[in-house]
C-alpha cells in the first residue's frame, strides 16, 4: 500500500571505493519526514543497513498514529490526544482506531453493545489462574491467559477470514479488563466478579477490579472518568516496542491472541510500559524531596546504571502531550479523593522541577513522559503497583489489536526478518575433542 506523493525524488548512495552508485526512492507520507526506500539496497549492492534500536527505520507504512516528537504532537487519524482525552471517550476512541473514522451516534451504541457482549471469558478459563502461584505478578498471568485465549475461540482465529479478525478484534478489547480484574482477585484470594454490560467500558473494570459479590460497589464517577482517560492516553503509540512486537508476530501468520500475548510480554519492560510500576517504586526510594540531589546525582553518573523512570522518550524530545494530561488528571483523581496532601505527588513534582533545570536532562531533552504521573494517580484510586503495567496492557490492546489488523491488510507486508553485522568467528576447522586444547 505504500503512498508516495513525491515527484519521483531519490537519493543517491554512492560507495565510495568502488564507485558503485544507486538511486533510492524517496517516499512522502501525509506528514511527517520523508522516507528512504532501502527495499532494493542489499540485491542492487549487496549493502545491508545497521540500525540497532531501529532509531531511524519505519518498519512499515501505516495510518493510525502519528507523533511529532520535536513538537510533542500525538494524533490518532489525524485528532489530537488533547482533544480525544478531553471531548472523547475511550470506546469512541477503540472505534476511531480500529475503523478509522468517529463513529456516529448509532455507530457508537452498536459498537458498545458489541463490545460488552464479548466481556465474559469462557468458564473454562477460570480454572487456569488455580495453576499460579497467588503471589505471581499478574503481567505474568496476563501472557499466559492472554495467550491461552486462542486454545479457546477457535472460531475467531482464522486470519484469512476479515470477519473473524473483527470478531477477535472485539473479543481481545472486552476481555482484557475481565482477565485483568480476574488476574488482581487472584492474588488477593478474593471471588472473581463477572462483567456488567450495564456499566461503561471503564466503570466495568473498576467494578470488576474492586467490587465483592456480597455488597453493591457504586463506582466513583470521577475515577470512572479518569480511569476511562487514561485508557485513552494510553490507547496506542505508533510503532514502539511491543505494537512492533505484535506486527512482527502477526507477520508470521501467528493468529491475534498469540499477538497480542506476545505484546504483553514485550511490554512488560521496564524501559516500556513496567515503567509506571518502576517510577513509584523509584520515588519510594527517593523517600523525601531532601534526597532528590542525591539520587539525580546516580542518574547522571553513566557507571551507577541508574535511569530516572517516568523520564526520557526515543521519539519525544519534548514533553509527553499524554504527560500533560496525566498530570492533569493526577489533581482530578486527588481532588475527587480529597486527598489534600499526597507526599509522592510533591515528591515527583519536585523531582521534575529540578530534573528540568538540570543541564543533564535539558541537553538531552529528557522530558517526563506518560508513565511519571500515571503511577500516582492510579495508587490513589487503589491499585497495586505490581497492577499498573496490567492496566497499560488493557489501553493498548486496542492500539495492538488495529495495528495487527492494518498488516494483515497490507499487501506490501512481508514476515519481519531483519539482518545483521556479523561479528563472530570466521570459518574454521571442527576440532575433535581429544585435541583441543
Ligand atoms: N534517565 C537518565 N538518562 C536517560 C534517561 C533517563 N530516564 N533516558 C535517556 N537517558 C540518557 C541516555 O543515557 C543517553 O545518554 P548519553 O547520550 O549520555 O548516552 C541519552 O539520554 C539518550 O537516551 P537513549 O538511551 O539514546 O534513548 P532511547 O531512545 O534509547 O531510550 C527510553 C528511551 C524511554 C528507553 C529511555 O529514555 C528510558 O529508559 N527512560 C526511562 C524508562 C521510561 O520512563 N520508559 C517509559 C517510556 S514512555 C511509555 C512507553 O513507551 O512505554
Amino acid at each position: 500500500m505504500a503512498t508516495s506523493k513525491g515527484k519521483n525524488e531519490t537519493v543517491t548512495l554512492i560507495d565510495n571505493i568502488s564507485g558503485k552508485r544507486v538511486d533510492l526512492p524517496v517516499l512522502n507520507g501525509t506528514i511527517g519526514p520523508k522516507v528512504i526506500d532501502i527495499r532494493r539496497l542489499y540485491a542492487e549492492t549487496g549493502f545491508f543497513t545497521y540500525d540497532p534500536g531501529y532509531t531511524a527505520t519505519g518498519s512499515t507504512e501505516s495510518r493510525i498514529t502519528y507523533i511529532d516528537g520535536d513538537k510533542g504532537v500525538l494524533l490518532h487519524r489525524g485528532y489530537a490526544i488533547e482533544d480525544l482525552a478531553e471531548k472523547s471517550d475511550f470506546m469512541e476512541v477503540c472505534y476511531l482506531l480500529l475503523k478509522g473514522e468517529l463513529p456516529t451516534k448509532e455507530q457508537k451504541t452498536r459498537f458498545e453493545h458489541d463490545i460488552s457482549r464479548h466481556t465474559m471469558v469462557h468458564e473454562q478459563l477460570n480454572f487456569f489462574f488455580r495453576g499460579f502461584r497467588r503471589d505471581a505478578h499478574p503481567m505474568a498471568i496476563m501472557c499466559g491467559v492472554v495467550g491461552a485465549l486462542s486454545a479457546f475461540y477457535h472460531d475467531s482465529t482464522d486470519i484469512t477470514d476479515p470477519r473473524q479478525r473483527m470478531i477477535a478484534s472485539y473479543r481481545l478489547v472486552a476481555k482484557m479488563p475481565t482477565i485483568a480484574a480476574m488476574a488482581y482477585k487472584y492474588s488477593i484470594g478474593q471471588p472473581f466478579m463477572y462483567p456488567r454490560n450495564d456499566l461503561k467500558f471503564a466503570e466495568n473494570f473498576l467494578y470488576m477490579m474492586f467490587g465483592v459479590p456480597c455488597e453493591e460497589y457504586k463506582v466513583n464517577p470521577v475515577l470512572a472518568k479518569a480511569m476511562d482517560r487514561i485508557f485513552i492516553l494510553h490507547a496506542d503509540h505508533e510503532q514502539n516496542a511491543s505494537t512492533s512486537t505484535v506486527r512482527m508476530a502477526g507477520s508470521t501468520g501467528a493468529n491475534p491472541f498469540a499477538c497480542i500475548a506476545a505484546g504483553i510480554a514485550s511490554l512488560w519492560g521496564p524501559a516500556h510500559g513496567g515503567a509506571n510500576e518502576a517510577v513509584l517504586k523509584m520515588l519510594g526510594e527517593i523517600g523525601d524531596k531532601k534526597h532528590i540531589k542525591a539520587y539525580l546525582a546516580r542518574v547522571k553518573d553513566k557507571k551507577d546504571g541508574t535511569m530516572l523512570m517516568g523520564f526520557g522518550h526515543r521519539v519525544y524530545k519534548n514533553y509527553d502531550p499524554r504527560a500533560k494530561v496525566m498530570q492533569k488528571t493526577c489533581y482530578e483523581v486527588l481532588d475527587a479523593l480529597k486527598i489534600k496532601n499526597e507526599p509522592l505527588l510533591d515528591l515527583a513534582m519536585e523531582l521534575e522541577q529540578i530534573a528540568l533545570n538540570d543541564n543533564y536532562f535539558v541537553d538531552r531533552k529528557l522530558y517526563p513522559n506518560v508513565d511519571f504521573y500515571s503511577g500516582i494517580i492510579l495508587k490513589a484510586m487503589g491499585f497495586p503497583t505490581s497492577m499498573f503495567t496490567v492496566l497499560f496492557a488493557v489501553a493498548r490492546t486496542v492500539g495492538w489489536i488495529s495495528q495487527w489488523s492494518e498488516l494483515i491488510d497490507d499487501k506490501e507486508q512481508k514476515i519481519g526478518r531483519p539482518r545483521q553485522l556479523y561479528t563472530g568467528a570466521e570459518p574454521r576447522k571442527f576440532v575433535p575433542i581429544s585435541k583441543r586444547t
